[in-house]
């Protein structure tokens, strides 16, 4: 058991009288495939190393308590009196409500959370909460729900509370993932396929600009928002149902006219990422890991430029990038406006790489660069010693 484990098992021991079940919530990196998880697009994710650990017992009663260890914060509520209420609250009783309205019988725990996922960094912490608390409940109630089910939970659960219209990636992904594999993950059909990352010589860094991102700021709902006004007109003049049916950025540039400039780029950049993603996956399955990392450059790009969801912090980062031929690619992950940034680097290059950038990103911004080399780990578990 790791030291986190340790730590979270031994807080509930204090605070409660009986043995919990440990789990580990990994949660996610995405190598490519961004804002197309709910425009019908695949993505490439993958659980990690850094997660959020669970410590939950049936309590016998109807009562809910929770501690989350990081923040020193407890709740307890009656199951009856489940309600949206705020900031991580709204992550777990999301969840327990979700289970409520499927009518699994769920009653009172004791639940107590935390883990070393660096808050706004873009590794989809908040997937992580939900995803081990939703695992947990199902195993302990015996809720007899599969793993797809869970995702498709959690993301109703984050939809729900905390009011932010999510796609499936990262609970797909901290929910399925696999050691050692991305998973290529269909966001129309709710399928995937796993595929080993070979990186020969090189390794996964994420770089956290220290921006912090609030999806449910409303800049995330106002982009998905802007896809689904472009789609309607898309439907009619090209008679698509999806943007996976659209063949390609010039189909779209035809009808530029019926569309403001904003919705515009939006739907050219998800054509033309739904299309990276793609040859991504060929091109990983081929081991050309320098023309991945091209297609990488070119989303982040897109990101910037035409969804119009980076940071001139992350924009620095993947050009400072760009220019180290030891970096075969970088952008921006996750839901953008800061977090972190992608690389992947030729091993004996990071140390001097990182502290490099680490001078130069502090000189432009004054912010103390964080560096993580990545790990990719199974998804929810339970653990067992
Ligand atoms: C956030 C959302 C995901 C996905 C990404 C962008 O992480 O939770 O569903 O849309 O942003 O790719």
């Amino acid at each position: 058991m790791n030291q986190i484990a340790k730590e979270i098992s031994d807080i509930f021991l204090q605070k409660f009288a009986t043995v919990p079940n440990l789990y580990y919530s990994p949660g996610r990196i995405n190598l490519i495939g961004e804002h197309i998880d709910y425009n019908d697009g695949y993505v490439m994710p993958a659980s990690i190393d850094k997660g959020v650990y669970y410590a939950v017992a049936a309590n016998g009663t109807n009562t809910l308590n929770f501690f989350a260890a990081d923040l020193n914060e407890a709740l307890s509520i009656d199951i009856t009196g489940v309600k949206k209420l705020d900031n991580w609250r709204n992550y777990v009783l999301s969840v327990v409500n979700e289970f409520l309205l499927l009518q699994k019988p769920v009653t009172g725990f004791d639940c107590v959370f935390g883990g070393d996922i660096p808050r706004g960094s873009g590794m989809s912490s908040s997937a992580a909460v939900e995803g081990g608390l939703a695992y947990a409940i199902n195993e302990i109630f015996n809720c007899g729900m599969n793993r797809v089910e869970l995702a498709l939970l959690c993301q109703r659960a984050e939809h729900n509370y905390p009011g932010v219209n999510c796609g499936i990636m990262d609970m797909y992904a901290s929910i399925n993932g696999k050691k050692d594999c991305v998973i290529l993950l269909d966001c129309k059909n709710i399928t995937h396929e796993y595929f080993p990352l070979k990186l020969d010589g090189y390794k996964i860094v994420l770089l956290n600009t220290k921006v912090h991102h609030t999806l449910a700021s409303g800049e995330y709902n106002i982009r998905r928002k802007r896809c689904e006004e472009g789609m309607v007109v898309l439907k009619q003049e090209l008679g698509v149902t999806s943007f996976r049916d659209i063949k390609s950025a010039a189909d779209v540039e035809l009808h530029k006219d019926k569309m403001s400039t904003e919705v515009f780029n939006c739907c050219k950049f998800v054509v033309e990422e739904i299309a990276r993603t793609q040859k991504a996956a060929e091109l990983l399955q081929q081991n050309d890991l320098a023309g991945f990392g091209q297609l990488m450059y070119a989303g982040h790009w897109g990101l910037s430029k035409l969804y119009d969801v980076s940071c001139p912090e992350s924009d620095f980062l993947v050009t400072l990038a760009a220019a180290d031929k030891n970096v075969l690619g970088a952008r921006q992950m996750g839901g953008g406006f800061g977090g972190c940034t992608i690389n992947i680097i030729k091993e004996e290059a990071i140390e001097k790489f990182i502290a490099e950038t680490t001078v130069d990103y502090k000189k432009q911004f004054s912010i103390e660069l964080e560096a993580y080399v990545m790990a990719i780990s199974d998804g929810v578990y339970r653990i067992v010693e």
